[in-house]
C-alpha cells in the first residue's frame, strides 16, 4: 500500500526519481512510526522493507519511475486473482522476490494494481491467474482487453480433479502454465530428487534410476531397527474425492490378523501431535513407524504432494494414492502403491517389513545415491521471471486447455451429463 501510494505520488511530482522515493519514505516512516504505537505494527513492516529496497539496489528504484518513463526490459507481471495464495504468493509484490532470491534475471515486477501502467492493460507483458479462480470464473470476469503480444499464465498448485476448468472461454487462452505438471512450461513442484552432489534431477517424465545399492550402512540399519509401529496417517481433510478415508478403513480391518494397526493423527483420528514443536510429528515419524501413509485428496496426473516428501524425509516408507505415475518421483521399490496393490496385498507386505528387517531394509536402498528436497523456492521464483524472458511458446497445447488440465473435464465438469437425455 505505502508503495503504491508512493508510485502514484512520484507520479504526479516526477523529481529526481529515487532521490525523492527515499525522501518520502524516511517522512512516511516517521509518521508512522507515530501512529504505530496505536495501530498494529504492519505499516511498519512495509516502511521498513521499502527503505531497505531502496537501500538495496539501484535496479530497484527504476521501478518507481513514471510509466512512460519505464525501463526496458522489465517484464511487468499483473495478479488477476489475489495475491495471497500458493503458490502465486511466492512471487511477492514489486521485484522484491526476484532479488532476495538472488535470481539470475531479476527485471520482473509483480504487482495487483490493474491502474499501474496508466490505466491500460493491454501493457502489462503478463497477466496471471490462479487455478482455483479461473475454476470459478467465467468470461465475464477477465480482462475486458488483450494484446497479441501479452502472456496470459495459469498458476495452480491444487489437483486438477479438485479444480477442473469448466468454462469453454479457457481454451484457446493461455499461452504459460506455471503448475505441478511436469509437462508445464514452469514445473512448480512440491519436491525434488537430488542425486549424490546435489544435483536436481528429478522428478522426471522419464526418469532412469540408478541401480539400487546393495548394502546398506550400518546406522540406517539401526535406526530402521527401533522402530516399533507400522503406519501413520496425519490427515485434516476426513473427506476427499481420492477415498483415501475408504481405504484406510479397509486397511485396518486387513490388518488386524496380524496385530498392527494404522495409528491416524490428526481432526479424523483419535492421537494427536503436539503442533507446538514444529518438528515433534516429524521425529515421531522418524522414531517409531515404518510406513507413513502419503494418500492424494484426488487423482490428477503428476499431483504428488509434500506428503511423499514428508515420509521420505522421515526415514519412513511412503505407502501413496495418487493420479501419478510415482516411479517419476520415487525409485520402484521404494514405496507401496495403494492404487496398484489390494488391500489385502498391501497389508501382508506391511506386516512382512515389520517381521522381517531384511525385507524392510531393501526399501532403502536407494538412500545414499538420492535425496529428496522441498527447498525449491528460490528455484520456482527465479524460473518464472526467466521464462517470461525467454518465453518457449506451446500455445497450440493449450487450444484445449480444459482437457489438457484434466483429461475428464467433461465428466467431471458435468458436461456430458447435461447431454439430450436430459434436455
Ligand atoms: C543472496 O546474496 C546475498 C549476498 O551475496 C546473500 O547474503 C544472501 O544470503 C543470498 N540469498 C539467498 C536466498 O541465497
Ligand atoms: C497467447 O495465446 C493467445 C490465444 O491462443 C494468442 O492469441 C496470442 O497470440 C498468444 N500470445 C503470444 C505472445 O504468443
Ligand atoms: C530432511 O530434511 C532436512 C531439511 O531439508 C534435511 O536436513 C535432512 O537431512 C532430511 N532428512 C532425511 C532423512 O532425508
Amino acid at each position: 500500500m505505502v508503495r503504491l501510494a508512493l508510485h502514484k505520488m512520484h507520479q504526479k511530482l516526477a523529481v529526481r526519481p529515487i532521490l525523492f522515493l527515499c525522501f518520502v519514505v524516511s517522512l512516511v516512516t516517521t509518521t508512522l512510526f507515530y501512529f504505530s504505537t496505536v495501530v498494529s505494527t504492519s505499516p511498519q513492516e512495509l516502511v521498513r522493507a521499502a527503505l531497505e529496497e531502496c537501500a538495496r539496489d539501484s535496479r530497484y528504484a527504476e521501478v518507481y519511475r513514471r510509466p512512460d518513463r519505464l525501463p526496458p526490459g522489465y517484464k511487468y507481471l499483473l495478479l488477476w486473482s489475489p495475491p495471497d495464495i500458493e503458490p502465486i504468493v511466492g512471487l511477492g509484490s514489486s521485484q522484491r522476490a526476484f532479488l532476495d532470491h538472488n535470481c539470475s534475471v531479476v527485471n520482473c515486477y509483480v504487482t495487483t494494481d490493474r491502474n499501474l501502467l496508466g490505466g491500460d492493460l493491454t501493457r502489462f507483458d503478463a497477466i496471471l491467474f490462479d487455478g482455483r479462480h479461473v475454476a470459478k470464473m467465467k468470461r465475464k470476469h477477465l480482462p475486458p482487453v488483450r494484446h497479441p503480444r501479452q502472456l496470459y499464465i495459469y498458476f495452480n498448485s491444487e489437483s486438477a480433479d479438485n479444480y477442473p476448468v469448466c468454462d469453454e472461454c479457457f481454451d484457446d487462452f493461455f499461452n504459460m502454465t506455471v503448475t505441478y505438471r511436469l509437462d508445464s512450461d514452469v514445473p512448480w513442484l512440491y519436491f525434488a530428487v537430488q542425486d549424490a552432489l546435489g544435483h536436481v534431477v528429478g522428478p522426471q517424465a522419464n526418469m532412469r534410476w540408478a541401480q539400487p545399492a546393495r548394502i546398506i550402512s550400518s546406522p540406517l540399519l539401526d535406526r530402521l531397527a527401533r522402530k516399533t509401529r507400522a503406519a501413520a496417517w496425519f490427515v485434516s481433510n476426513c473427506w476427499s474425492r481420492s477415498g483415501r478415508e475408504h481405504l484406510v478403513n479397509y486397511l485396518q480391518k486387513a490388518l488386524v490378523p496380524y496385530k498392527l494397526q494404522v495409528d491416524v493423527f490428526g481432526q479424523c483420528g483419535r492421537l494427536k501431535c503436539s503442533r507446538t514443536v514444529d518438528t515433534f510429528c516429524d521425529k515421531l515419524i522418524e522414531r517409531d513407524y515404518y510406513f507413513y501413509l502419503a494418500l492424494e485428496n484426488s487423482f490428477a496426473e503428476d499431483y504428488v504432494t509434500e506428503k511423499v516428501w514428508r515420509a521420505v524425509n522421515n526415514t519412513a516408507v511412503p505407502v501413496v494414492l495418487g493420479g501419478a505415475q510415482y516411479d517419476r518421483f520415487l525409485p520402484p521399490g521404494s514405496y507401496l502403491d495403494a492404487g496398484q496393490l489390494s488391500v489385502a496385498e498391501l497389508a501382508k507386505r506391511i506386516a512382512h517389513a515389520v517381521r522381517s528387517p531384511t525385507y524392510y531394509s531393501r526399501f532403502f536402498r536407494w538412500r545414499e545415491l538420492y535425496s529428496w528436497t522441498n527447498k525449491l523456492l528460490e528455484k520456482n521464483v527465479c524460473a518464472v521471471c526467466a521464462a517470461l524472458h525467454a518465453p518457449r511458446m506451446s500455445t497450440a497445447r493449450y487450444g484445449h486447455f480444459r482437457r489438457w488440465w484434466h483429461p475428464e473435464y467433461e465428466e467431471r465438469c458435468g458436461i456430458k451429463d447435461l447431454s439430450p437425455s436430459l434436455l
